[in-house]
């Protein structure tokens, strides 16, 4: 069975979309299987796993549409040894209105997660869009486990009691089996203070657990999507894929 984790966070550029890409490229490479699900119709993730959106004809749209392709017909490999990817396009933002008057809304797709993908891949990772709409709460309910991105700067951890509100509603009402794996601090920049205080004030003061990698900020990060690799097949000695390797050491201790 595999493990499905969404990477979610309202706040927008916090890291979500990079953690999942390249936290799928730290399993990958130590022989798991990974299937990323794009639920944000920027699609930024199947880009940045390399796929060519005028290629996309079957996306997450048609999966949580009104005809729900399942998710075995419509995954592309990506250019990452296992790696797949269910890919999102600009459509989604449609879908997202449409699923608003459907039966079952929340459960399209913990629905689409069917046996088969369970049984084909060790990881699902669901990088869901910066908001806390239907999208994201299907990502929620889909999932066993959530990793919460926070950006380690001034009103980072503002807006986060809104996104454990909305976690611990799904966990009484929809979805008993989520919990939050831990924050994960991104954007690190040990050189500054506000930095330092930042990572101190998540770790002392919050009440969710907190990882103990850090992601730092770096260059070489912004530049891995287009490459359409992540950072471990991209830059496989940085500092930067070394942070991945330690986050997905955590996220398997974690079961
Ligand atoms: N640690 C980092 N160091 C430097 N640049 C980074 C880092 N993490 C992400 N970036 C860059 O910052 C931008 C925002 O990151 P990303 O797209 O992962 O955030 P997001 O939370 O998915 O954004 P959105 O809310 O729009 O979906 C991207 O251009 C990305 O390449
Ligand atoms: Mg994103």
């Amino acid at each position: 069975m595999a493990i499905v984790i969404a990477i979610a966070n309202q706040k927008g550029g916090v890291g979500k979309t990079t953690t999942t890409i390249n936290l799928a490229g730290a399993l990958a490479e130590r022989n798991l299987r990974v299937l990323c699900v794009d639920m944000d119709a920027q699609a930024n993730l199947t880009v940045g796993l390399g796929i060519n959106l005028a290629e996309v004809q079957e996306s997450m749209a048609t999966v949580l549409g009104e005809h729900r392709t399942s998710l075995k017909e419509m995954i592309l490999a990506s250019g990452t040894a296992n790696i797949d990817v269910a890919p999102a396009t600009l459509d989604l933002a449609s879908t997202e209105v449409d699923l608003l008057s459907a039966i079952g809304r929340e459960y399209a797709l913990a629905e689409a997660i069917d046996h088969w993908a369970q049984a084909h891949y060790d990881y699902i990772l669901i990088d869901c869009p910066p908001t806390l709409g239907l999208l994201t709460i299907n990502g929620l309910v889909a999932a066993n486990g959530v990793i919460i991105p926070v950006q380690t700067q001034y009103y980072a951890l503002k807006g986060l009691t809104a996104l454990v509100k909305v976690i611990n509603t799904i966990r009484a009402k929809l979805n008993k089996n989520l919990r939050i794996l831990g924050l994960l601090p991104t954007f690190y920049d040990s050189r500054t203070v506000l930095g330092r205080e930042m990572l101190g004030e998540m770790r002392e003061h919050g009440d969710n657990h907190v990882f103990d990698t850090i992601i730092r900020s770096a260059v070489k990060l912004g530049e891995a999507p287009l490459t359409g690799r992540p950072i471990t097949h991209y830059a496989t000695n940085s500092d930067a894929a070394n942070n991945f390797r330690e986050l997905a050491k955590e996220v398997i201790a974690l079961g």
